[in-house]
C-alpha cells in the first residue's frame, strides 16, 4: 500500500475512534454534571425560576435560600407541570440530597420520588410542598 495513503487512513481511523469515544462519553458526563441551582435570599413571597432551566436531561433546579436552612427542588414532571419541595426528610427533619431520580437522605436512609413521594423509609410522610405555577417561561414557587 502506498506509505501516504496508509498514513491517511490511520489519522482518519484515528479520528473517527476519537469521535466514537467522545460521543460515548459526552452523555455519560451530563449525567454527572451538577444539577442546576440559583441562589435567592427570600422569607416569605415569591421565588421565580426560568422554564429554560429544565431541559430533557436536567428536571430538576434546586433553590438555594439564604433565608431557610433547607433548599427547595423545583421538579418538571411534565412539559408544563411543575412541582417544589422543601428538601427536609419527613421523618427527622435531616436536610435531603437531590439526585436527578429522586431523593435522599443519609440520616437514616429514606429515599423520596421525584414527586416527593416516600420510595424507602423510615419516612412515611410525603415532602413538603410549595404552591408552584407556571406563568408563560417563569415557574413561579410561593414561599
Ligand atoms: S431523618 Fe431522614 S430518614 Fe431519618
Amino acid at each position: 500500500m502506498n506509505p501516504e495513503r496508509r498514513a491517511f487512513l490511520k489519522k482518519a481511523c484515528g479520528t473517527c475512534a476519537a469521535l466514537l469515544t467522545l460521543g460515548a462519553i459526552v452523555p455519560a458526563v451530563q449525567s454527572c454534571a451538577p444539577l442546576m441551582s440559583i441562589r435567592t435570599d427570600v422569607k416569605s413571597g415569591d421565588v421565580q425560576v426560568s422554564k429554560l432551566l429544565f431541559t430533557a436531561e436536567n428536571k430538576l433546579v434546586l433553590i438555594r435560600n439564604g433565608s431557610s436552612e433547607f433548599d427547595i427542588a423545583v421538579v418538571q414532571l411534565a412539559e408544563n407541570s411543575f412541582k417544589a419541595f422543601e428538601m427536609q426528610c419527613s421523618h427527622q427533619a435531616n436536610p435531603l440530597v437531590a439526585t436527578r431520580t429522586g431523593f435522599f437522605c443519609n440520616a437514616h436512609g429514606s429515599s423520596f420520588t421525584l414527586e416527593g413521594k416516600v420510595k424507602n423509609p423510615p419516612a412515611t410522610a410525603s415532602l413538603r410542598e410549595y404552591p408552584c405555577r407556571l406563568d408563560a417561561d417563569l415557574v413561579t414557587v410561593t414561599l
